[in-house]
């Protein structure tokens, strides 16, 4: 990517590193108008602690093990954790591809604390990229009330406006898999975008995207394009042929202000988290769709259903940079 000349912006990513995790955080860090303040992991594709083991690997094997790194929850706010979706990551959460270990340990502060201290450091400038369960969020909410207005902004990868969910026929992994903690994050009053499965299923990787990271010879590129040998053959039954969605790396492109949004209205946006069938699931007022949207009064929520191009390429880009 050319130089910018803009300033870095400060940004916390809280994830449960996973495959699409791992290219979110490549994308960030291929940025060159991010400046990542921090990171968290929550209990997700795989447990807190690996997550945060796998997010350690990959900043040191791209020459950033500077970057605070803390283990968050470990459990939802309600139940326990189910083991994660090994069966979509594989064992290790990525792909079972083995990176050299690195030395460098978490900090001794829990993702909420790290995210709230961040937050009044970076007071109103702060931007927030949650891409894993929102169990963390809805934490630093409650520690810090002010959180609301400390961060400038919140970009969400989860929920399915129109699509089907991924983990029950509503809901997606994301919110299902704390959907107590999500109806909190949505319901806060801040303004939130949300990138749902409807658009990130529709951008996806395909195999001459994984020949091309493989095929750079670049360490950090390469590790990637092996994670995605896993992740295809999960797709193959969703798209009936091997390629992947690109779910979390096109939700920090959107919190960098990289893509240009199609269709996006703001809406209101209820997380159904009662104990039925349709628990997790994101429940957006769409109503408007044949007129265009119209004003709702008290919407504070951004659904991204559409971009303007295919993301595939931008996101390859920036991968071989790193
Ligand atoms: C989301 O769930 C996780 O499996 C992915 O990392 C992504 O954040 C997609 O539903
Ligand atoms: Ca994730």
């Amino acid at each position: 990517m050319s130089a910018s000349l803009e300033p870095r912006r400060p940004f916390f990513l809280d994830c449960d590193t996973g495959i699409d995790d791992a290219l979110a955080l490549g994308y960030l860090l291929a940025s060159d108008t991010v400046d990542l303040v921090g990171i968290g992991t929550v209990s997700g594709n795989v447990s807190a602690e690996r997550g945060a083991r796998n997010t350690l690997d990959l900043l040191e094997l791209s020459g950033r093990a500077d970057i605070p790194v803390a283990i968050g929850n470990a459990e939802p706010q309600r139940g326990t954790f189910d083991g994660g979706a090994l069966h979509v990551h594989g064992a290790n959460g990525i792909g079972d591809v083995l990176l050299p270990e690195s030395a460098t340990p978490v900090v001794d502060e829990t993702a909420a604390e790290l995210l709230v201290r961040m937050a009044r450091e970076y007071a109103g400038e702060l931007h927030l990229v949650a891409i894993g369960p929102l169990t963390n969020i809805a934490e630093a909410l409650r520690l810090e009330p002010q959180l609301t207005t400390l961060v400038k902004t919140v970009t969400i990868m989860g929920g399915a406006a129109m699509a089907p969910g991924n983990i029950t026929p509503v809901a997606e992994a994301n919110i299902g898999n704390d959907a107590d903690a999500a109806a909190e994050v949505l319901a806060a009053d801040w303004f939130v975008t949300l990138v749902p499965l409807d658009v990130t299923i529709s951008h996806r990787f395909e195999e001459s995207d994984q020949r091309a990271l493989v095929e750079s010879e670049q360490t950090v590129p390469v590790a990637l394009g092996q994670m995605l040998d896993f992740y295809f053959d999960f797709y193959v039954g969703t798209y009936g042929e091997r390629a992947s969605a690109l779910h979390d790396p096109l939700a920090a492109a959107i919190a960098v202000g990289d893509i240009a949004l199609k269709s996006a209205p703001v809406v209101s946006v209820l997380v159904d988290d009662t104990d039925g069938p349709g628990r997790g699931q994101t429940i957006c007022d769409l109503r408007g769709y044949l007129v265009g949207f119209p004003e709702q009064p008290g919407a504070h929520c951004r659904v991204v259903l559409s971009l303007e191009q295919d993301f595939a390429p931008t996101l390859l880009a920036a991968l071989l940079t790193l």
